[in-house]
């Protein structure tokens, strides 16, 4: 099957994901679709349908023989030529050739042997950024937290990690700015990046338990070893996916803290059960707003026909805010017990990095539990779909 953006008439425009109607206020436009029409249909981009409610959202997730990730994830699509990225472009039972690989990475022994590190970090960062006169938290701590996060992971050189940053950088701005022209130019260096990385690991072979690709390599999977295009093709999901999204995290994280001085004063009290707080703060900020499948056939979820061939999102942040899941859905409650938010998805591509992403999260309410009360300054920007969150954030400190 492959990727089709022809106009697709037969589907219903009942939101605009990009119209101003959504930009002013996105959460409230899905709380309109939940009530009113939960499997969401949108003219854009040729066509496709948003699934708005938790228990659909599950279904379609854990059912890739009705809803395939092969076609295409996000929506719009993106060119299908550089590098694959896997595992999250194929289904089971193949994308579990590449899960039980990475996987190795993410086991607890690994994440607490990167956490000391990762905490240096954060601690020189976080003492720059309250030295600067205009301090921005997504340029000056979450981006070069997250990509050297990244880096003390997959145990990559300086320079590397100089030159991921700097990629990392440029690509969240041509995003950011609609350029999507340049954002696939990046993209395509991102891919020469991986394959160069991979290229050098081949020819000097490092510690399998440090070094991310020559761990890959070391690895044994059914099947033979990786190939260098599914080597590099792992990497490169994980760089971008390891990233953008746990940036935009961050900054919605302390933009949250900067308007409520009196969570704040209580965090920095340690009144706060923080790992409660993560969750809810995951639940209400679901940095991944949407992902997409296929349906692979004609089919009906949520009562609504879908067409074969049809892309279909997966709305994670409208899920997480759906009243049949969580009681009094639109409130924040910082010690809500059980939360079964789903902003790492759910199913057979569930994320990977999910330790590596609280661990992040953690380490940067310790931190902004340790700097002088701060508040918002002028310049805030939200991220746009498919991304939810702010992405830039000026902080002042009292
Ligand atoms: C707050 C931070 C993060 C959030 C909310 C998040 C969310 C997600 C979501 C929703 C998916 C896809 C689920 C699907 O398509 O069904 C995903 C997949 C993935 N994530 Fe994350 N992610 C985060 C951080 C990270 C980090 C730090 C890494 C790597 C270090 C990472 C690596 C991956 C990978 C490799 C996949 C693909 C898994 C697969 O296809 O089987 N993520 N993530």
């Amino acid at each position: 099957m492959a990727a089709d953006d022809g106009l697709r008439p037969m589907i219903p425009h009942d939101w605009d994901p990009t119209g101003p109607t959504t930009q002013a206020d996105p959460q409230s436009e899905l709380a309109r679709l939940r009530r009113t029409c939960p499997v969401a249909g949108s003219q854009n981009w040729g066509g496709f349908y948003t699934l708005t409610r938790y228990d659909d959202v599950v279904e379609a997730s854990k059912d890739p023989a009705r809803f395939t990730a092969t076609v295409q994830t996000v929506i719009p699509a993106s060119p299908r030529k550089g590098l694959p990225r896997l595992p999250l472009q194929k289904d089971p039972p193949e994308s579990t050739r590449y899960r039980k690989g990475l996987n190795q990475f993410f086991k607890e022994n690994r994440i607490r042997a990167i956490e000391a590190p990762m905490r240096d970090l954060a601690a020189s960062l976080a003492e720059a950024l309250v030295a600067r006169p205009t301090p921005e938290f997504g340029t000056d701590f979450a981006a070069p937290f997250t990509v050297g996060s990244l880096c003390i992971l997959a145990g990559m050189d300086l320079s590397e990690a100089d030159e991921l940053g700097k990629l990392g950088h440029d690509y969240v701005a041509a995003v950011q700015g609609g350029d999507m022209a340049t954002a696939g130019a990046i993209s395509r260096e991102i891919d020469g990046f991986a394959l160069r990385l991979v290229a050098d690991r081949q020819a000097a072979p490092r510690d399998p338990e440090t070094d991310i690709v020559s761990g890959l390599m070391a690895h044994e999977p059914e099947g033979g070893p990786y190939s260098g295009e599914e080597l590099a093709g792992m990497v490169r999901l994980m760089l971008i996916g390891g990233h953008v999204v746990p940036r935009n995290f961050l900054c919605s994280m302390a933009w949250h803290l900067a308007g409520d001085a009196d969570l704040q004063a209580r965090l920095r009290a340690d009144r706060v059960d923080r790992r409660l707080l993560i969750d809810e703060l995951l639940r209400c900020y679901s940095p991944n707003q949407a992902l997409v499948r296929v349906a692979t056939r004609d089919t009906e979820i949520g009562g609504t026909r879908i067409p074969g061939g049809c892309p279909v999102a997966l709305n994670f942040l409208s899920a997480n805010r759906d009243a049949a899941v969580f009681p009094d859905p639109m409130r924040f409650d910082e010690a809500r017990n059980p939360n079964r938010h789903i902003a790492f998805g759910v199913g057979p591509h569930m994320c990977l990095g999910l330790s590596v992403a609280k661990l992040q999260a953690r380490i940067t309410l310790d931190v902004l539990a340790s700097l002088p009360p701060f508040s918002t300054g002028p310049g805030v920007r939200w991220a746009r779909w498919t991304e939810y969150g702010v992405t830039q954030l000026e902080l002042r400190f009292a």
